[in-house]
């Protein structure tokens, strides 16, 4: 027996050390942490279980039957986060590069399977080179095995993939999937084919970081939803996000305590500028209406023109999602409509009720956006909104003009409570291009046109640069002033919480893809 537990100990000695001491000193040098100290520092204390400690690969060819690890290159198993149970992959970079073969693969797929039997978040931390080179086909498969596997639980279990080192090929496609991605800065990339094939195939030089770094990424492409300054702030931010999800989409996310007060907020009163064409910062008016220090931004340096995040109301989890009068004047464009619709259909999927903050002039006109295709784009917002069947309130602070006003989860397309400012104008578009257009005849005729125009300006200002005809039609249903908007809020979405609806029988709809 005593031989028999040394050998155990022998073995499981080997699986902790991965590649060996030489690899892990390269990756502390690299300022990264290894895949068990990550999973040992994102997961409660002592709760983790490792699942496949002793697994190896298969491989003979190229002289790979003479390289066995234990764990093949990624520790899995589950533990708890705040005592919920997650379940969870880290890729070893010190085992060839963190590369997927078969049976690294399996490991990852089994813990998947459990996570969907059992209805509990799955969360993979990155670090790896893709596909292992030396397993052809046999590693592709395994890919092909997760993407499938990403595929059924989109919608069932919270997915959250951090990327925490160079991940290439496979390695990125599969975080795709998933729905959040948090990338480490200065120490992840993500790219399809790195810089060498770039150079190769369009002989275009760039650096791994320009290419796909966690700047590029949460700037331009919009692929990270967060980047944290190392690996520590990155698993402290995957618990943060998580504190806001339900296990599963037949849950809603735990609420913290909370006690109701007078609820009044004095602070919103003086937000909005004197004049409709200054710009203020929206963040102001979401921090002035939610629990403190509760926003969790998402996609927080991409298409600024719209802030989405979660938030705590009244305890509650909450997605907000809110024009940013400070950029591009809160427009709704290609990017910022993509990044809206994602979101909304998150919360939707987890049953977290959706808060609309409207300032939006309209769509971003010009040949760049109709060209980029704004029209299917903006689309998938109006589609997110109008499938979502979670409580879903609106207040519209400044502007709701043209088509944007409709696709702000307005009440035509299924929002339940629909609130706004006295300073709301809710119109087809603003009163000076308004005037110009529907006064052009007694603008040309005058004798002074500019006196003209501007007193018909003034007109058109006067009926439909307020909230009230829209109040009178029933699609606005309370003009409330700022200050009393988080109360409104908290009794709204107190009111909506049993709400049941259903969408038609259908396999899946057809969103704008
Ligand atoms: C086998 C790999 C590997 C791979 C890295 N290694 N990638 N082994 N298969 N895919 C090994 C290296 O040989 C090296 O082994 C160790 O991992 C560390 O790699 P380095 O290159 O020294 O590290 P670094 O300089 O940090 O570069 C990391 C890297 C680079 C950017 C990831 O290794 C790289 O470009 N790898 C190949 C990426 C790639 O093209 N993958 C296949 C994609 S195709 P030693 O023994 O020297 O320590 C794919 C298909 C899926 O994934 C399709 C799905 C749609």
């Amino acid at each position: 027996m005593d031989s028999k537990i040394n050998n155990l100990n022998q073995k499981l000695a080997k699986a902790y050390l991965g590649g060996g001491e030489k690899r892990i000193e390269r990756q502390h040098n690299n300022k990264k942490l290894t895949a068990r100290e990550r999973v040992l520092y994102l997961l409660d204390e002592g709760s983790f279980e490792e699942i496949g400690a002793l697994i190896t690969h298969r491989t003979t060819d190229f002289g790979m039957g003479d390289q066995q690890f234990y764990g093949d290159g990624v520790v899995t198993g589950y533990g708890t986060i705040d005592s919920r149970l997650v379940y969870v992959f880290a890729q070893d970079f010190t085992v060839f590069g963190g590369s997927l073969s078969e049976t690294h693969a399996e490991k990852i797929c089994k813990i998947m399977d459990l996570a969907m039997k059992v209805g509990a978040p799955l969360i993979g931390l990155n670090d790896s080179g893709g596909a292992r080179i030396q397993e052809g086909v046999r590693s592709l498969g395994g890919y092909a095995d997760i993407f499938y596997r990403n595929v059924q639980a989109s919608g069932v279990i919270p997915q959250i993939s951090a990327i925490m080192g160079p991940c290439a090929g496979g390695a990125v496609y599969s975080p795709a999937m998933t729905d959040f991605t948090i990338m480490v800065e200065d120490t992840s990339y993500m790219f399809v084919t790195g810089p060498n094939v770039v150079k190769t195939v369009t002989n275009e030089t760039v650096t791994s970081e320009a290419l796909g770094g966690a700047s590029t990424h949460s700037t331009k492409s919009g692929v990270a939803h967060i980047t944290s300054s190392n690996d520590v702030i990155c698993l402290e931010d995957i618990k943060k996000l998580l504190s806001y999800l339900p296990q599963n989409n037949t849950e809603t996310p735990d609420a913290l305590p909370y006690q109701l007060t007078d609820e009044i907020r004095e602070s919103l009163s003086t937000i909005i500028p004197d004049s409709a064409n200054k710009p203020y910062d929206m963040h102001h008016v979401i921090t002035g209406i939610i629990d403190e220090d509760s926003f969790y931004e998402i996609h927080k340096d991409y298409a600024e023109n719209i802030i989405v995040g979660f938030a705590r109301l009244g305890g509650r989890s909450i997605g907000v999602i809110a024009n940013q009068p400070m950029f591009l004047a809160g427009v709704l464009d290609v990017n910022s409509s993509k990044k809206a619709a994602r979101f909304v259909r998150f919360c939707d999927a987890f049953n977290i009720p959706l808060l609309v903050l409207e300032d939006v002039p309209g769509f971003l006109p010009g040949t760049d956006q109709e060209w980029n295709g704004i029209i299917v784009h903006g689309a998938k917002l109006l589609y997110a909104f109008s499938e979502a069947t979670v409580p879903r309130v609106t207040v519209i602070t400044r502007k709701a003009y043209g088509g944007a006003y409709d696709v702000m989860n307005s009440k035509h397309i299924g929002a339940d409570m629909n609130f706004a400012w006295p300073s709301a104008e809710i119109a087809v578009m603003g009163a000076k291009g308004a005037a110009e257009i529907i006064f052009k005849k007694d603008i040309q005729s005058a004798e002074n046109k500019k006196a003209k125009w501007k007193e018909k300006e003034a007109e058109y200002a006067e009926l439909f640069a307020n909230p009230y005809s829209a109040a009178e039609r029933g699609f606005i249903d309370e003009v409330i002033l700022p200050e009393t908007t988080r109360k409104k809020l908290i009794k709204a979405f107190s009111m909506l919480e049993n709400k049941e609806a259903h969408l038609p029988y259908k396999k899946h709809g057809n969103i704008p893809l």
